[in-house]
């Protein structure tokens, strides 16, 4: 479990079911990502989530306001995986959550956890081009892009807008 000065990033727990579930049937959450249509592959993405973490310790947290206890989306860094096999840092909150700097403050603890933690020399982000709220929050947590690896994702279906990725990466401090 990790406090910044608002929030709780922490590992998930049942009660987070459904307030995430919540989110995935809000589609401005939604429109750069791939949909969760139902609660059981709403469920199923958390599931997932807590495996990782009993596996691995880490995966992307749950994060919590601290004044009031509400969930607020999620932050973290997973494994590697496909289809860039490397640990890239992710987020997702609640529409009522953006603009306050909340999911800036849990990317930067969940960085500095990393690096304290998980031996890799380099953290990465994907988005899709349009996605300026996500790319811009990398840019402020002083990633670089790397136009070089721009990518289709192969998970969206070939012509879909969403499927072109840009990806970005930062490096562990020296
Ligand atoms: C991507 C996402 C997490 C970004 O959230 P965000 O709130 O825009 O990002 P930050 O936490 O960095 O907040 C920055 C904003 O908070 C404002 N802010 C207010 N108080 C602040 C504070 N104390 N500290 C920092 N910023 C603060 C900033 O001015 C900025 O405002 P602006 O967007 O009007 O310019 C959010 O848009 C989201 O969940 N999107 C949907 C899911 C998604 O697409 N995820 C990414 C998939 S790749």
């Amino acid at each position: 479990m990790i406090e910044t000065e608002r929030l709780i990033v922490r590992p998930w727990r049942e009660a987070d079911r459904e307030p995430f579930f919540a989110m995935a049937c809000d589609p401005e959450v939604m429109r750069y990502l791939l949909p969760l249509n139902t609660r059981a592959e709403s469920d199923e993405r958390i599931d997932s989530l807590m495996a990782m973490q009993a596996e691995h310790g880490h995966c992307f947290w749950a994060v919590e306001r601290r004044e009031d206890g509400r969930f607020l989306g999620f932050c973290g860094v997973v494994i590697p995986r496909e289809p860039i096999w490397e640990h890239e840092i992710g987020w997702r909150l609640a529409r009522d959550a953006w603009g306050q700097g909340y999911a800036y403050e849990a990317a930067q603890a969940s960085l500095d956890w990393a690096w304290r933690h998980i031996d890799t020399p380099s953290i990465m982000a994907i988005t899709n081009i349009e996605n300026t709220r996500s790319w811009g929050l990398m840019e402020r947590l002083g990633m670089r892009r790397y136009p070089e690896e721009d990518f289709e994702h192969p998970s969206v279906p070939v012509g879909d807008p969403l499927r072109p990725h840009i990806l970005y990466r930062i490096h562990r401090p020296q």
